[in-house]
């Protein structure tokens, strides 16, 4: 079922009589008599479809004759009926199979894997909104998972798409990782903090990166590189359904070859339909192609949604050194920990300095709050106030004032790219 080495096209539309019979087969019960299951097994076809409901039906149907394939092959059933035509011929170049009804989808995939030839395109439509069995089918193979109901663009973005690249020996497939940002409070710091490190991995470390702005009303990155989001971005989060490498390509903006931006300004009076299965979804998809992707997300989402949490590789929580800051990092450090793979919880101290009295020392933070601050990021004024002047990030304006190599030493442990060795002119030296 692997989706690799596209096969050579048959000729759409040209199905030549006489049908192969099916071979032993228990009549399938069909709703509808005008669709003929032994037409599947007229050869290696080009299109089918198992489809259980009228609507999803309807859209199968205008897919296939807008890409010019014969409606007969879309037949009525789901997996279960798919699993039975399809075990004894040619199994189709595209098959899409309708999940509904069956008690255990993967399992019922696994039997559909073992039916299919090598270079069949899976796509299954179903009814659970549910992260997990969307990973373990692509796991499994499956191209696309879409939610029903199932509308007529986004089953020909998951149609047109090119084909996953996994499951080959040959091919490399990214594990991006994920690296989610969090202020514990309001102003410490946590866009520049997400904006920064992006940055600094693209263009330091030359890694493909995708910096994600989940505050869709008050988000500050695409304004701190000087972009206009588009609307894409709210969309796909409002429709897992939607959800797919094209799509999302659509709704990202470019900064360079190797850095891209998710984000959106949305008005204040539009309610946004945030949907934490689309969120996932949009990760999961991004890490199949790029290095890094960091995600900035406001506190009451992270808390509302801890399964935003359910695959970072890091999660940092960003505070400054003040008292509030303190106990509102110990709250939401012990949430991260909860809801984050273990070891990903990281504390960054931004802003260290920016107030003379009050200030707790990083040693007092660390012993009140029971936690190591893995991070100490200075106040440093300039670099912020140039960035926001030429609208880049301070990296971009201050790449050797303190709080860039800070973040510079913590852009590469999260990436885990290797420090590079001193630079020092003088270490060169004595090392020859
Ligand atoms: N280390 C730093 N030194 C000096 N100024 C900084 C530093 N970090 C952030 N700032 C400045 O502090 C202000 C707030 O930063 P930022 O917008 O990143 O905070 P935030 O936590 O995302 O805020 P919000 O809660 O409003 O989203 C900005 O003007 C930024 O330039
Ligand atoms: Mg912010």
């Amino acid at each position: 079922m692997s989706p690799l080495n596209k096969p050579e096209m048959i000729p759409v539309g040209v199905i030549k009589p006489p049908y192969t019979q099916l071979k032993t087969r228990t009549p399938i019960p069909m709703a509808s008599p005008a669709l003929d299951l032994t037409l599947i097994a007229s050869g290696r076809e080009a299109f089918a479809a198992f489809v259980g409901d009228d609507g999803t039906q309807e859209v199968m149907t205008q897919l296939a004759n807008e890409h010019g394939w014969s409606e007969s092959r879309v037949l009525n059933g789901g997996v279960t009926e798919a699993i039975q035509v399809l075990a004894d011929v040619p199994t189709p170049e595209l098959l899409v199979v309708d999940l509904t009804g069956a008690d255990d989808p993967l399992a019922a995939i696994d039997r559909l894997a073992a039916v299919c030839d090598e270079n069949t395109r899976v796509i299954a439509l179903g009814e659970l909104n549910d992260i997990t069995l969307y990973r373990s089918l692509i796991d499994q193979g499956v191209e696309e998972y879409l939610l029903k109901p199932i509308s007529a663009p986004a089953i020909e973005a998951a149609v047109t798409a090119a084909p996953r690249q996994k499951g080959s020996a040959t091919q490399e497939v990214k594990n991006g990782r994920q690296i989610v940002v969090v202020g514990a409070r309001g102003g410490v710091g946590s866009s520049t903090v997400a904006v920064n490190l992006a940055w600094l991995m693209a263009t330091d470390q030359n890694l493909r990166v995708a910096v994600i702005d989940f505050d869709l009303y008050f988000g500050t990155i695409a304004l701190s590189l000087d972009l206009e989001p588009g609307r894409g971005f709210r969309d796909a989060l409002a429709n897992p359904g939607r959800i797919d490498g094209l799509f999302i390509e659509r709704a990202m903006v470019r900064v360079s070859d190797n850095f891209f931006v998710l984000a959106s300004e949305t008005s204040l009076d539009q309610p946004v339909d945030f949907d934490p299965v689309a969120a996932e979804m949009l990760v999961e998809h991004l890490r199949q192609e790029f290095d890094c992707i960091v995600a900035e997300v406001p506190r009451g989402l992270l808390t509302a949604y801890p399964s935003l949490l359910s695959a970072a590789d890091s999660a940092l929580v960003v505070s400054d050194l003040s008292l509030a800051g303190m106990r509102d990092t110990v709250r939401l450090a012990e949430f991260v920990k909860n809801a984050a793979p273990v070891g990903a919880l990281k504390v960054v101290a931004n802003r260290a300095g920016a107030v003379k009295k009050g200030e707790l020392s990083k040693e007092e933070f660390q012993k009140t709050a029971d936690l190591k601050i893995d991070c100490v990021l200075p106040q440093d004024l300039k670099p912020a106030v140039d960035s926001v002047g030429a609208g880049k990030p301070m990296a971009a304006v201050a790449g050797r004032s303190k709080v860039v190599s800070g973040l510079r030493l913590l852009s590469r442990e999260l990436s885990g790219v290797e420090p590079v060795a001193s630079t020092s002119p003088l270490k060169r030296l004595f090392k020859r």
